[in-house]
């Protein structure tokens, strides 16, 4: 097998956007959101998402796949979303709106004081973040896997006070909560959770809103269990829920 050196893969990753990809990129720099691609933090499923820099600051770039992401996939949870019934089943147009979902579901979070990356741009599939950790060293806070809390039952209660203002201020339910997309934010006054990767947000109102938050729950407690906490899954979805 071949390895390639950090800057070599990303030279192939870089190298591989599409022409479209290429101008989506170029017009977003152009009108001062970054000035380069740093390096890439992750080649996801559907993603790669990149640190940037932009001008003394990083800050996070998501350039979704045009080719080779699973629009159908797509298609079938996206349509479920009351804003987006009349979708067609074109890859772009569902991919195109499958960012916009996550913009407008990361923005009005944050406007609710949900603690998210602020969105900063978006154009078609490519998404602009703010970079969680420290901004001016372009350090990242890490994934909850990979960063486990030093106090673990205090970070659990901070959790449930961001979902509780995601469920009952913003109206949404994550969809895809896990150790994976909470980060570890380390402050000096504590480890704060932050709450990354908006794609798959479901409005409360909408039918299969409890079922997600559910399995929501369900996997978060997979973690938290590990962790030493003595949970159960019906009490934790009931204090989201409650008034
Ligand atoms: N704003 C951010 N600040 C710091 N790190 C980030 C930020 N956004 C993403 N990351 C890092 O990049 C990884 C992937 O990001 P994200 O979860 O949004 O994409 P993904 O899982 O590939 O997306 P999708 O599930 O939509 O395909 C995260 O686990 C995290 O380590
Ligand atoms: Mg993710």
């Amino acid at each position: 097998m071949v390895t390639l050196k950090y800057q070599e893969r990303f030279k192939t990753v870089k190298g591989v956007f599409d022409a479209f990809t290429n101008r989506n990129l170029f017009e977003l720099q152009s009108r001062g959101h970054f000035d380069e691609l740093v390096s890439p933090l992750k080649i996801g499923k559907e993603a790669n998402v990149f640190l940037a820099s932009s001008g003394k600051r990083y800050v996070i770039v998501k350039i979704y796949r045009i080719q080779n992401s699973d629009f159908s996939g797509m298609y079938n949870y996206i349509k479920q979303d009351p804003r987006y019934e009349s979708l067609k089943k074109r890859r772009r147009e569902i991919i195109f709106a499958w960012v916009q979902r996550e913009y407008k579901n990361l923005h009005r979070s944050f406007e609710k004081g949900v603690k998210v990356p602020k969105p900063l741009a978006l154009k078609h599939n490519v998404l602009i973040e703010e970079l969680i950790g420290d901004e001016i060293s372009g350090e990242v806070a890490l994934p909850l896997k990979d960063s486990a809390p030093q106090d673990v039952e205090e970070f659990f209660e901070l959790l449930i006070e961001q979902l509780r203002l995601m469920y009952h201020a913003a109206g949404l339910v994550h969809g895809d909560l896990s150790a994976f997309n909470i980060l570890n934010l380390k402050m000096d006054e504590g480890d704060k959770p932050i709450l990354i990767d908006f794609s798959q947000c479901t409005l409360v109102k909408s039918r299969a809103s409890l079922e997600l938050l559910k399995r929501d729950v369900k996997n978060l407690l997979q973690y938290f269990k590990k962790q030493g906490l003595k949970l159960d899954a019906e009490e934790v979805v009931a204090r989201i829920v409650k008034k």
